[in-house]
């Protein structure tokens, strides 16, 4: 691909693969396994990474808006796609006509695809905790008997959402709280589901780390997000999964600035010494946030240098005084330098931005052009 602009992400595809692999490993019975695309798969590119899960034996895939699914139908996505968000009867009709598969989490929506009368895959979504969508588990009766009468609804899945998955080692934590009071549901639904789908990554690398109890006791379904794009959300686990994304620029600007000069926008950088700055295609409208000016760093030709000064819209100034420079020198924010093997993980970036790492990989904007290696 042509750029004018030296700035893109690199997305590695093999370490995608290995990292669905670690996964697989871990699970080495038949388990539902529907890894998350949604929000352009975290920053990855939707289509192109859910056309290279394809390739991996992937079957399911999941969305949160009915405009993401219909975008990988058009793009010839055969998998099935999960839409989690919830529909209206407009948007249930452009479900069927593009076999997407509706998550169901209210009375509302049950009664518009009951009275379609469309034959249609579903999935129920019951809230255990997380207080967003879902049945009330009370309701469970309820639903099982309103969803009897409907022939034209498969049932394929029933799920739920942990909301602090990374605590799944500890017996007495939040998590196998939530999974306790899923098993009434299940209970109801056993008999006529094929899937109970539960774990996120927090919740999958839980039970890959000898969870016991709830967690164990049963072949709940995996729905990872952020797992899979390489960052683990659980500190006490060691696991080797591996960044997926690498974002970064290229510059040849550099520019000596004066004892005493400043830097950007409000001169909030100030030069304690005579130095080299230099400027980096990048800004926050590319996604790097604002909040890491005078904060973060970035690997210039490998080497840890601090962004100095407020970060602009398309632009971010960076201090390289005493630093190689190269006729092209490569500037990472996220992700490896094969220069020097140093590494800045987007946890590094989110921990600076006061964010979590979600946010970082989302964050990446729609004019930063992703490049897919070892396709
Ligand atoms: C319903 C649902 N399942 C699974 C996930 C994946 O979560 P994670 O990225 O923590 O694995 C999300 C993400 O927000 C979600 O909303």
């Amino acid at each position: 691909m042509e750029m004018y602009r030296r700035t893109w992400a690199e997305i590695n595809l093999s370490h995608l693969e290995h990292n669905i692999q670690l996964i697989r490993q871990g699970f080495p019975q038949d388990t539902f396994f529907c890894p998350m695309v949604k929000a352009n798969a975290y920053g990855h590119g939707d289509v192109k990474v859910s056309q290279f899960l394809e390739t991996l034996g992937v079957k399911h895939l999941g969305v949160c808006l009915i405009e993401e699914g219909l975008l990988l139908r058009q793009l010839g996505v055969k998998a099935d796609v999960l839409v989690f968000r919830g529909f209206d009867s407009k948007g249930a009709v452009k479900m069927f006509e593009n076999q997407l598969t509706p998550v169901v989490s209210t009375w509302e929506q049950l009664d518009i695809l009951i009275s379609l009368k469309q034959p249609t895959k579903i999935h129920l979504k019951f809230d255990t905790g997380m207080n967003r969508l879902g049945f009330e588990v009370a309701e469970v009766a309820d639903v099982r008997a309103r969803f009897k009468e409907q022939s034209h609804l498969q049932l394929e899945g029933v799920l739920t959402h942990l909301y602090q998955s990374e605590d799944g080692l500890d017996p007495n934590g939040e998590t196998v709280e939530q999974i306790g009071r899923f098993l009434n549901v299940w209970e109801v639904f056993k008999d006529y589901s094929e899937f109970f789908h539960v774990l996120n990554s927090g919740g999958i690398v839980c039970k890959m780390s000898g969870a016991q109890g709830v967690l164990a006791q049963q072949n709940w379904g995996l729905r990872p997000g952020l797992l899979i794009y390489g960052y683990n959300p659980v500190s006490e686990s060691k696991l080797d999964f591996k960044p997926v994304m690498t974002l970064q620029s290229r510059t040849n600007l550099i520019r000596d600035i004066k004892t005493g000069e400043g830097v950007s926008y409000g001169h909030t950088w100030k030069a304690s010494r005579d130095s080299q700055v230099a400027v980096v295609p990048i800004g926050y409208a590319d996604g790097w946030h604002r909040i890491l000016s005078n904060r973060a760093e970035v690997l210039w030709n490998g080497q840890r240098a601090p962004i100095v000064g407020s970060i602009c819209m398309d632009y971010l100034m960076v201090d390289v005084t005493g630093l190689s420079h190269e006729k092209e020198n490569e500037v990472i924010f996220v992700g490896r330098s094969e220069k020097t093997g140093e590494a800045l993980p987007a946890t590094e970036a989110a921990e600076k931005a006061q964010t979590i790492p979600w946010e970082i990989l989302t964050s990446v904007g729609e004019r930063v052009p992703r490049l897919y290696k070892n396709k």
